[in-house]
């Protein structure tokens, strides 16, 4: 008999951020990026985050992302405090977790789409034969299994980032961080990577996406604005749209049978 549908998790957050801070030091000069930043992203949220130029967004996104440490305040992952966590650990958590798509795609250029979108599962130590299973149908997910053998520079920009998402996806991680990653595509590109997105929430992922346009954050059903390194105003936590298992890694999507696996091992591909 089935067991009743446990209740969505509501109130778990994923990403939590208390006071955060983060100051960069140029030459002489100390620059604040962040400043007291506080916020929670609960699991199978899609946010947008919006705010000018130098705003500190990709700061607050690197932080979110493990790519980089913050100043002052203190960051939650999944309820972990991240300060204490080792470097192995992660770099674990980059590879597996999360998932990363930036403007400028961050695919090697001399590696197929095949070759790029196995990275993540290589770093994993994953066998090869299940890693190019995976990465082919992460490719198929995108639209690009007539693809898969082009290197990035045989490939239109929406097709590249198409397999940036590939990549991102291959894992199964149950976050998604994109700075930007319309920025360098024309409306139908821009369209087609956003569809992924949302399709990608769809099956429960947490997204938080860095925008300019408009278009681009009317699909989040939250924004934060930030300026100056301040959160200046957040429309609130949207109805979370996930599936009930929210956040959790979805794997076992019918197309994608294979749990495939994650993102490139941050610090190596996909660091900015
Ligand atoms: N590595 C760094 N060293 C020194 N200052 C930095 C560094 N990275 C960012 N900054 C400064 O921190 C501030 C925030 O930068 P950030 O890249 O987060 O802005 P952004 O909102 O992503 O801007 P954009 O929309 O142009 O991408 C800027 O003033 C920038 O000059
Ligand atoms: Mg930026």
């Amino acid at each position: 008999m089935p067991l009743p549908r446990p209740r969505a998790k509501a109130a778990a957050p994923v990403i939590e951020l208390e006071r955060v801070g983060k100051s960069y030091r140029a030459g002489a000069l100390d620059v604040t990026a962040l400043r007291d930043v506080s916020t929670s992203i609960a699991a199978g949220e899609y946010v947008a985050i919006v705010g000018p130029s130098g705003s500190g967004k990709s700061t607050l996104m690197h932080i979110i992302g493990c790519l980089d440490v913050l100043t002052t305040g203190i960051y939650r992952l999944s309820g972990e405090d991240v300060s204490t966590m080792t470097e192995a650990e992660l770099a674990e958590i980059r590879n597996r977790r999360i998932g990363f798509v930036f403007q400028q795609f961050n695919l090697l250029p001399s590696l197929s789409a095949l070759r790029n979108v196995e990275l993540p599962l290589v770093y994993r130590g994953e066998r090869r034969d299940v890693r190019r299973q995976r990465a082919r149908t992460a490719l198929e997910r995108v639209g690009l299994a007539t693809r898969v053998e082009h290197r990035p520079g045989e490939l239109s920009g929406g097709q590249q980032q198409r397999v940036a998402v590939a990549r991102a996806l291959v894992g199964d991680p149950s976050l998604i961080l994109a700075d930007e990653p319309t920025g360098n595509l024309d409306s139908t590109a821009t369209r087609d990577v956003l569809d992924l997105l949302d399709e990608l929430h769809d099956s429960g992922r947490t997204i938080v996406l860095i925008t300019h346009e408009r278009e681009v954050a009317d699909r989040a059903r939250r924004v934060l604005h930030i300026r100056d390194g301040v959160i200046e105003s957040d429309s609130g936590p949207g109805t979370s749209a996930g599936t009930s298992a929210a956040g959790t890694s979805v794997s076992g999507t019918s197309e994608s049978g294979t749990s495939e696996s994650a993102p490139a091992s941050a610090g190596t591909v996909a660091r900015p």
